[in-house]
């Protein structure tokens, strides 16, 4: 079996999440190549080396240059704040690595487009961390949605919630910071877009509300947030569907609410991702008596649920989806096809946000 030279840009929640990913693939999956786990990068060579100790990495840095200029690196993953994504992609692409970069693809659109000329001049795979169009369950949706076993879908509501930013006392962060972006539109909007990108079509237009409810945080005496936490948008996508998408980082009691509703002429479909092991199905059939919605528990006949478990109901978790996901990048590497959302798509999910944003500050709505 080939391997494949691994370099990890960043080491938090989702660095980890990466090299769990990294480690597992071959082991799930059965096929190559093995990926070998390189050169690791942090803020400090201490915490580096610490890191690369705990997640199996050969060498370690803390100038993440090292990793990019490492000639055995084949493919680089990014895990930094979104601030850094752009300068990171764009050099790891010039040096010929191959990119994984998590989500949001930018700050400004304007590096997005850099990011995916970047990536089109390249010719190497420029993958985002687009997790959650992975998961068995929204495969199979994906898979009725396609043999119409709701119909014609005439609508979607997406609503994505969590509460860690619940707290009016909870501290100025980075996530209150313009820098890290607008706020719950590019830390959270990207992932509801990305599903209705793989599921639904592309959106064409936009009318958005954005909400600061803290519009002061503790930081010192107190600091200015300057991100917002709320938004609300109405939706126009291709082929006529309407939507809404509701995003909340401030929603008490939500802790991973990623909810789908897809309303079609012969039923519905809803969906999730707190019970990301199963989704329902209404079809109309009639029959009022009996009618309802269906429930089912995803298993091994929902692929790729079975290179996990051989045994139905028994469930994946989030970082199964970053497997499944690291497999879908080998897979693009190798030149197969693959179920990933690269940068040229990921533009589109970063105009449909800045578009909302625009949409928010002129009251109208707004053509992505
Ligand atoms: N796909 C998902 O479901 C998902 C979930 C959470 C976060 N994210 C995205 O992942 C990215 C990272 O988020 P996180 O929650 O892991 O953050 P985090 O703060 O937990 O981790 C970021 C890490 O990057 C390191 N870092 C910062 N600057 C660096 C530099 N110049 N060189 C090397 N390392 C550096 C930090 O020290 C930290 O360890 C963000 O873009 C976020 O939007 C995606």
């Amino acid at each position: 079996m080939d391997a494949i030279g691994i370099g990890l840009i960043g080491t938090g929640y989702m660095g980890k999440c990466h090299a769990l990913a990294w480690n597992a693939v071959t082991a799930v999956f059965g096929t190559g190549p093995r990926p070998s786990l390189l050169h690791l990068a942090e803020v400090s060579p201490a915490l580096a080396a610490q890191r690369a100790v705990e997640f199996g990495f050969v060498r370690s840095t803390g100038n993440w240059r090292d990793v990019i200029a490492d000639p055995d690196v084949g493919v680089v993953s990014i895990t930094t704040p979104n601030k850094f994504h752009a300068e990171m992609a764009i050099a790891a692409l010039a040096a010929g690595k191959h990119v994984w970069c998590e989500k949001p693809m930018a700050v400004t659109l304007a590096d997005a487009e850099r990011m995916a000329a970047a990536a089109q001049t390249s010719a190497r795979v420029a993958v985002l961390g687009y997790n959650y169009i992975q998961n068995p369950a929204i495969r199979q949706i994906g898979a009725l949605l396609a043999e119409e076993a709701i119909g014609v879908v005439n609508h979607v509501r997406i609503e994505m919630d969590e509460d860690f930013l619940a707290d009016p006392q909870a501290p100025f962060s980075a996530k209150s910071a313009a820098s890290s972006g607008y706020g719950a539109l590019d830390d959270f909007g990207v992932h509801p877009l990305s599903l209705l990108h793989s599921l639904v079509g592309r959106v064409e237009r936009v009318l958005a509300q954005m909400a600061k409810p803290f519009p002061q945080r503790p930081l010192r005496g107190g600091r200015t947030v300057e991100t917002w936490d709320i938004a609300s948008i109405l939706l126009e996508l291709e082929g006529g569907v309407t939507g809404l998408l509701a995003l909340n980082r401030s929603a008490w009691g939500r802790k991973g609410r990623l909810a789908l509703q897809i309303f079609g002429s012969g039923g519905t479909i809803v969906y999730d991702q707190e019970r990301m092991n199963e989704f329902s199905i209404y079809r109309a059939t009639g029959a009022t008596h009996t009618d309802g919605f269906t429930t089912i528990l995803t298993g091994p006949a929902h692929e790729p649920y079975g290179r996990f478990v051989p045994a139905p109901g028994h469930g994946l978790g989030f970082n199964d989806l970053k497997v499944i996901e690291a497999h879908e990048v080998l897979a693009a590497i190798a030149g197969q096809p693959a179920r990933i959302i690269d940068f040229a798509a990921g533009l589109e999910i970063e105009r449909a946000v800045h578009a909302m944003a625009h949409s928010h500050h002129t009251g109208q709505w707004t053509p992505v």
